[in-house]
Formats: C-alpha cells, structure tokens, sequence
C-alpha cells in the first residue's frame, strides 16, 4: 500500500532536496515548516525525512513516543567516529545505563561548584585584552569555555598545566570537529579504513586525545586509596565513582568516550551562544545600557558569584533570546524510527529520518511575536508559563535532553556578567555576520570586536590558587 505522506518539498528527481537544504539548512528548515505546516516530508538524496514543526508533534517524539526512535546512523557515523559509544552516540538500555550513571555529576549542588573557576578563567582572558584593541570574540569565548570545560572535566592544571592538557584535547577536538562538518556537508563519512586526508587527521586526532586521557585516568587509578579513586572535585572524578546498581563501573574505553563526549559537547555550544550574545548586544544599544544598568546596581563592580546569579534576570533574559534567535544546536540528531509510528495524522515508516530544528521551532511566528527581532523583555517569567513546551527547545527535551543545561546556562550568565561589566564589546566593521551551519551554528568568518573598556569598571585580579571547594 502507497506511504501517505505530508506535502513539503518535492526537489529533483536523483538528489531530492539535498541541494536547497545544503545551500542554507536552518533557512530551508524554518521555510518548509511556514509553507507546507506541522510535519514535512522531503527527501535528501535516498534519505526519507521528515521535519517535525508543532511543540505537540515535538513531544510526540522526543517524549511521548521516544523509545520507538533512536539516533539517526549518520549522526553516530560521523560523531561515533571519535567519540564512541558516549552519551551522545549511544542508544536504548546502553544509553540509559550510562546516563543513569553520569547524572550525579551534574547534579546542581556539583555544578555549583563550578561558578568560581568559571568567573576566575574569565579574568585570566580578560587581563590579556587591552583596552581599544581588535578580537576575534568567537576565538576568545572557544578558548574560555575550553579552558573551563577542561578544568572541569578533568581538573587540566592539576596534572600538567591547564595550557598544555587543553591545548593537546583542544586541538584533536578542533581536528575531529573540522573532519566531521566536512562529513556532514558531504552527507556521508567514508569507512574509517580508506585513507583520505580527512580519516587520517582523524585518526591522528583521536590517537591523540586516547593518549591524554590514557595518562589522565592511569593518574588518577595509580593514587586510588583501596580500589576506590579520590574526588578531586571534577566530572570525571564523579564518572569513575559512579557504581550502577548492579556494581558496574565504566571501564577506562568507556570513560574516555564519555569524557570526548562531554568536551565535545560542552564547549563550542556555550562559546557560540555568548559569542552570538555579544554580537547581539552590539547591535541594540538599548538592550546593553539596560545590561550595564543591572550589572551596577547589583554587583557595583564586583566579580559575580552563583548568589548573584538570581539578581541577574535581566542577563538570563539576554542568554534566552539570544539562544531563540541563534540556538548553538540548531538541529537535533536526526532520529530514526525503529517501527512505523503514528505521529500526528500520518504514520512514519520504520528507517525514516527525523529531523526537529530548534532554529525553525524558535522562529515561528505562531509562538514569537515578531520572530526575527531580538527583545529579551518577551522572556518575562508570565510568557515563558504560556509558552508551549517545545516551542523553545535550545536544549533539546525527554530521556535525550542535554545533560549540562544547567551547566551551560550557569556558565554563560556569569561569563557574560563578568565581562560585560568591565569591557564593552563593540563591532569592529559594519560587515553582517552570517551563521555557518555546522555541527554548531557558528558565525561564519568570525566576529571582530573592539574592547572598550567600562569607565565603571573595577578590576578584581584573578585568584592565583584555583579550586573547586
Ligand atoms: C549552550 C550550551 C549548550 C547547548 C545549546 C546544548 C544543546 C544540546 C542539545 C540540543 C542536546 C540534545 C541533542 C539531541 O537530542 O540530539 C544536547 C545533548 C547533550 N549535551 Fe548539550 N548543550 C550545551 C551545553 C552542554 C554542556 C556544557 C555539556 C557538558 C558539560 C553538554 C553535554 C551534552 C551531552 C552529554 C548530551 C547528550 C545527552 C544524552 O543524549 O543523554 N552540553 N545538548
């Protein structure tokens, strides 16, 4: 019997949509939800694909219905690659194992814990920027959030200095990343045997990374006190205490594929999200003054602490809307369906691809009012409550949701606190800024920033003995 399927797209005979979804994907995406509705089908090259664009249909998938879906193959094709069988790439009672098993490291009490080195690796960057001098503040933010994901994931300065541990992981990172956008547009990965440029700088870069986790957890076993290793305060720490309930611990291939995971995960999301702010606030001197104005009154040039975090709202709407309009994860894993399932008015065959962009979701006019301007005002606690769920969905949302959100969203109210207390971040040309669409949504080219710094501001220097207590 004929598959009934939702309009959307028709493309070329051969390659289906793949050229139009190619030529600018978060645009073709938010396209075909406004023009064909709720759930669009369309196909890329032999993949039959569907994008979901209701909050409820949304549910439908991640929730609801979750379990008859798991990650898509290309996605722990390309990603798999180098970060294994992680939380990100793994799926089913595997999945849930290691998820049960990660989550008391990123319980809040933890995390919270995290603030001080946050805020402190912000003034280390900040006492290198001089005042009236140009960056590239997309560098500056990937190089702040590494240091800080390294620190930690695996207290980097503790065992060889945090600059030489991060810049070893960093670099394999940027070589595994740089490989597997190429993957993406491309649309496959060649088997890891064949020996392209791209699968042996990937090899080098994961040969890499083994060799320095190698080092970090054989350290960490080696001063074990009865079996049992020492917390020193850091994620891994917590991933190597973690026991399942039948006793299982993670084995070292297994810590290291979650550590890869986390690094993965945990850095360039939040990088691109303030470097997206910045360039934002540039852009709506309004919104700044109104920055600077609660930053005055409630830190008065002090360095921010986790306490002051509630007196913030306003800086936490800015990260909000900011997120609305340039969600660093601006597609989902694509999921595929492991039976047909029903979704909405139509049934799903067994082996499509499911596709839910929270760029496309963000920027319905159904749900945000003109959606194309930047108003952190909309993001008042009252619209949030109307909001329906999954209409805004930066962290994605059910058994898969991203597990360092509170991570991410402590990180990036109190960097932006920090820094935009002391320095102004001005657009150095008038050049827009356009978003590359990668694994993250990046700005294309960069954006260069002239530092100006605040006559307000008060410099705290950077505390010399950095610790988690
Ligand atoms: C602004 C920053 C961040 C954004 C926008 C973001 C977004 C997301 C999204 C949308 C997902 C779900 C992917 C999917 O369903 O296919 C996800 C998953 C994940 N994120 Fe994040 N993330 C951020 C920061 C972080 C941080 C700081 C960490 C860790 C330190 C992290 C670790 C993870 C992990 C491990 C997963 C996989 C969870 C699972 O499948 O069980 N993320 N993230």
């Amino acid at each position: 019997m004929a598959v009934k399927r939702p309009s959307g797209p028709r493309g070329s005979f051969l390659l289906g949509s793949a050229n139009q979804f190619r030529e600018d994907e978060p645009t073709f995406l938010l396209e075909s939800i406004k023009t064909y509705g709720d759930l669009v089908y369309f196909r890329l090259a032999n993949m039959h694909t569907y994008l979901v664009g209701h909050p409820d249909l949304v549910r439908e998938v991640l929730v609801t219905q979750g379990d008859k879906f798991e990650k898509a193959a290309l996605d722990k094709k390309i990603l798999g690659k180098f970060l294994g069988n992680g939380l990100l790439t793994s799926d089913g009672d595997f999945h849930k194992r290691q998820r049960r098993l990660a989550q008391p490291a990123f319980h809040s009490k933890r995390i919270q814990n995290y603030a001080e080195v946050m805020v402190d690796y912000t003034h280390q960057i900040m006492a290198r920027w001089q005042n009236g001098s140009v960056v590239d503040v997309t560098e500056e933010m990937m190089h702040l959030t590494m240091l800080i994901v390294s620190k930690t994931l695996f207290d980097a300065d503790v065992i060889t200095g945090a600059a030489d541990t991060a810049a070893a992981i960093g670099s394999a990172m940027h070589d595994f990343q740089a490989v597997s956008n190429r993957d993406y547009q491309r649309g496959f990965s060649l088997p890891g045997w064949i020996p392209t440029a791209d699968n042996r700088l990937r090899s080098k870069a994961a040969a890499q990374f083994k060799q320095v986790m190698d080092q970090i957890i054989a350290g960490r076993r080696r001063t074990a006190v009865n079996g049992q290793v020492e917390d020193t305060g850091d994620l891994l720490s917590m991933l190597m205490l973690a026991v399942d309930e039948d006793g299982a611990v993670m084995d070292d291939r297994q810590l290291r594929d979650e550590v890869a995971t986390l690094f993965a995960a945990g850095h360039e999301t939040t990088s691109n999200a303030l470097s997206w702010t910045w360039y934002l606030l540039a852009q709506h001197p309004e919104v700044e003054a109104k920055l600077h104005a609660e930053l005055d009154t409630v830190l008065a040039g002090r360095q921010p602490t986790l306490a002051d975090l509630s007196n913030l709202p306003y800086s936490l709407q800015i990260i909000k809307e900011s997120m609305r309009l340039y969600p660093p994860a601006w597609i989902l894993n694509g999921r595929a369906a492991l039976e047909d399932v029903q979704v909405g008015d139509y049934t799903i065959p067994k082996g499509s691809t499911i596709f839910i962009s929270p760029y496309a979701m963000h920027r319905l006019p159904q749900y945000f009012n003109e959606p194309e301007t930047f108003r952190p005002e909309r993001f008042t606690p009252e619209f949030e409550k109307a909001l329906p769920k999954f209409a805004y969905m930066p962290f994605g949302g059910g058994a898969r949701v991203c597990i360092g959100n509170a991570f991410a969203m402590m990180e990036a109210q109190l960097l932006l606190a920090a820094i935009a207390q002391r320095f102004r971040l001005v657009l150095a040309n008038d050049e827009p800024v356009r978003y590359k669409a990668q694994i993250t949504l990046t700005p294309a080219g960069g954006i260069k920033m002239r530092l100006v710094e605040r006559e307000t501001a008060v410099t705290t220097p950077p505390q010399s003995e950095l610790s988690f207590a």
